[in-house]
């Protein structure tokens, strides 16, 4: 059976590098994986990630913000993650429902649990399978964004160190209420070791699951 993967942690976790890096490790192992991201992954979802990351949207309300996030992910689910996992491909999701507790439940004060209502609303109460958090202070993580030039920002980058405070503690308080899905990776450590920590996690449940 095929498994749902997400990917998540706060702003320069380093952790889309590390999805594409382990994918491709995956892929060259000849195990079937579809890779996506959040907000996006489809034509509709896409035209949604649009409206809610210009940094242009300043006037976007906390609560419209998270019903958008609600409904790509909808969207997404039901045209891409849905129909791979049933074709017996495994999902690698850049970010999923635990981003918008994190960011909308935590960062933006909406609380946990009335994120987790709407979007359980989205998902017909489907959760990943496998939870990555890529956790690091936010502290480096921004530091790290502030080093990349080439990284586009956006609205949500532009926040206060606090709400990126926020965004972490709030990650690890999800990794403690759900801990059978979650695990938890150093990403203060080299890109490398980084890598190879995702590789295993996610080779191990592969293998628990066949
Ligand atoms: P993206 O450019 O994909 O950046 P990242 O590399 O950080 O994943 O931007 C996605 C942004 O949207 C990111 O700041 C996190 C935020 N976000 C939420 O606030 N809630 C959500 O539900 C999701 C999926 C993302």
């Amino acid at each position: 059976m095929a498994i749902f993967i997400t990917f998540e942690g706060p702003e320069g976790s380093g952790k889309t590098s590390v999805l594409k890096e382990v994918a491709k490790r995956l892929q060259n192992e000849g195990v079937p994986i579809v890779l996506t991201r959040e907000p996006g992954g489809t034509p509709i979802a896409e035209k949604i990630r649009h409206v809610i990351l210009d940094r242009d949207e300043t006037a976007l309300d906390p609560r419209a913000e998270a019903l958008l996030f609600a409904a790509s992910r909808r969207q997404h689910l039901v045209e891409l993650i849905w129909p791979s996992l049933e074709q017996g491909i495994n999902v690698l999701c850049d970010r999923f429902i635990d981003s918008s507790m994190a960011y909308q439940g935590g960062g933006r004060h909406l609380g946990v649990d009335e994120i987790l209502t709407i979007n359980t609303f989205a998902t017909e109460g489907r959760l990943p399978d496998l939870t990555l958090l890529f956790d690091l202070s936010p502290e480096v993580g921004l530091a790290r964004i502030a080093k990349n030039k080439n990284r586009e920002v956006n609205r949500l980058d532009l926040e206060e160190l606090n709400f990126h405070r926020q965004v972490r503690q709030t990650y690890l308080e999800l990794a403690q209420r759900w801990p059978h899905r979650y695990e938890i990776i150093n990403a203060e450590k080299s890109f490398l070791e980084v890598c190879e920590c995702a590789y295993q996690i996610i080779i191990r449940h592969l293998k628990d699951n066949s």
